[in-house]
């Protein structure tokens, strides 16, 4: 009997894939390139994978861990990351703990619970929209999809809309703990933490004397076979829709939205048949989606395709590669809301960290693009699209000037 020797990853001969600073086209091709050779790469910090069956692989491989944690255990993070009454975040906990907490707030997170909010989701779209629809054109950015997630977020936690400015500021700073300037920004991330830690708790005690329909006090109604969320875990579960749940969801707007102007005959396809909504959005998270890839860390020693990773070696896994690998999709540079569903799209993630609010975005944006679709035909760039960096983990138009016919004035 023969066995395989694994063969160490770093001295493999391997294509280096580095997709910083690329513009958005050169990027695609730069994977595909890499792709085409070998079923991994080399990047600065570590490796990559883009083939859709590695990057599933990787990310189902619970020896796998999230490297986020590495974000949130850096040492200038002190004092943000431990911060009195804060339970470390689901998205860097691995393992038992994590599958527990998982199950505990499944049933908050299912389609039919993201159904319930669609009426806002239309309300709020629609306002946004009837501010700006009569001038034939907008900002889309600052004007549609930047405002558009935070009130869904407070109305899901059952937080008061006129709140929604105060949620929207303490996502705003939170989120600098990836703009690379922690020396400055810590005092400013430190403080939003608190005052939000503060707030969900305020609220988590107003629902455990008054339950609503909010998501709250569906966290403190759920206890399965005697085991229930404390009130630091809710209070974390709300930091972590805030964070996880804005600024993705107002991004991949922007990307499709961003898409569909360069394809108008799929716009206008999608306003004639509003019930290709959520093909479009399958396809259009597909084709451009605004979380091009996650990052994992070897937890111990590992053996994938008799490649030995070592403890501590750092794997991102192309979430925008695995999307356009002509294996897992026909055409896979094509971009088509008819197309039939057989693979499904890589962009919610997989594995146990799978995006827990992806039937809450899907809502969203299958509200919201059909409505943009109707009331702004004939959609087109009037101006240059701004990308922002490509090192930003959550990508998509920094600015995205449209022009569309306008209603005809009653
Ligand atoms: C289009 C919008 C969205 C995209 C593209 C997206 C993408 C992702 C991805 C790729 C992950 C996995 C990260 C990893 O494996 O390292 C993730 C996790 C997560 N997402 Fe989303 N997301 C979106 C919207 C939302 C919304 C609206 C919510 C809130 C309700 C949300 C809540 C979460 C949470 C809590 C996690 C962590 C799950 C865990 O670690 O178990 N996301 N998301």
């Amino acid at each position: 009997m023969t066995t395989t020797v694994p063969k160490l990853v770093t001295e493999l001969e391997l294509p280096y894939l580095d997709t910083i600073g690329l513009e958005r086209h050169d990027a695609v091709e730069a994977i595909r390139e890499a792709r085409s050779r070998h079923w991994l790469a080399r990047t600065d910090l570590g490796f990559i994978v883009t083939r859709l069956q590695d990057v599933t692989a990787i990310l189902r491989d619970q020896r796998f861990h999230s490297a986020l944690s590495v974000i949130e255990g850096a040492p200038e993070l002190e004092g943000f990351a431990d911060r009195e009454g804060r339970s470390e975040s689901i998205l860097t906990m691995e393992g038992a703990p994590h599958a527990r907490l998982r199950r505990l707030v499944a049933p908050a997170f299912t389609p039919a619970s993201a159904n319930r909010l669609r009426p806002t989701m239309r309300r709020v779209v629609g306002e946004l929209v009837d501010d700006v629809v009569s001038a034939g054109e907008c900002e889309l950015v600052a004007d549609v999809c930047e405002p558009y997630p935070i009130p869904i977020i407070c109305e899901l936690l059952g937080a008061p809309p006129e709140d929604w400015k105060l949620f929207s500021s303490w996502a705003t700073d939170i989120f600098r703990i990836f703009n690379n300037n922690l020396a400055e920004d810590l005092p400013l991330i430190t403080r939003a933490g608190e005052e939000l830690t503060r707030y969900v708790s305020d609220m988590i005690a107003e629902r455990r004397a008054d339950p609503r329909d909010d998501l709250l006090s569906d966290l403190i109604a759920i206890e399965q076979e005697g085991d229930r969320l404390s009130t630091d875990e809710m209070a974390m579960l709300a930091e972590a829709v805030l964070m996880a749940g804005t600024d993705t969801t107002r991004n991949q707007l922007a990307c499709s939205v961003a898409l569909f102007s360069e394809h108008p005959d799929q716009w206008a396809l999608l306003a004639e048949q509003p019930e290709l909504a959520p093909r479009a959005v399958e396809e259009s998270m597909r084709y451009l989606g605004a979380v091009r890839g996650t990052a994992r860390f070897a937890s111990e020693d590992i053996v994938y395709r008799d490649v030995l990773f070592p403890q501590g070696t750092l794997v991102a896994t192309s979430l925008a590669g695995a999307n356009r690998d002509p294996e897992a999709f026909d055409d896979p540079d094509v971009f088509d809301i008819t197309r039939e569903r057989a693979t499904a799209q890589m962009t919610f993630g997989a594995g146990i960290h799978f995006c827990m609010g992806a039937a809450l975005a899907r809502a969203e944006l299958q509200e919201a693009l059909p409505l943009l679709a109707r009331r702004m035909p004939d959609l087109s760039q009037a101006g240059e699209i701004e990308w922002k960096p490509s090192n930003f983990g959550i990508w998509g138009p920094a600015l995205l000037p449209i022009r569309f016919t306008p209603p005809e004035p009653a």
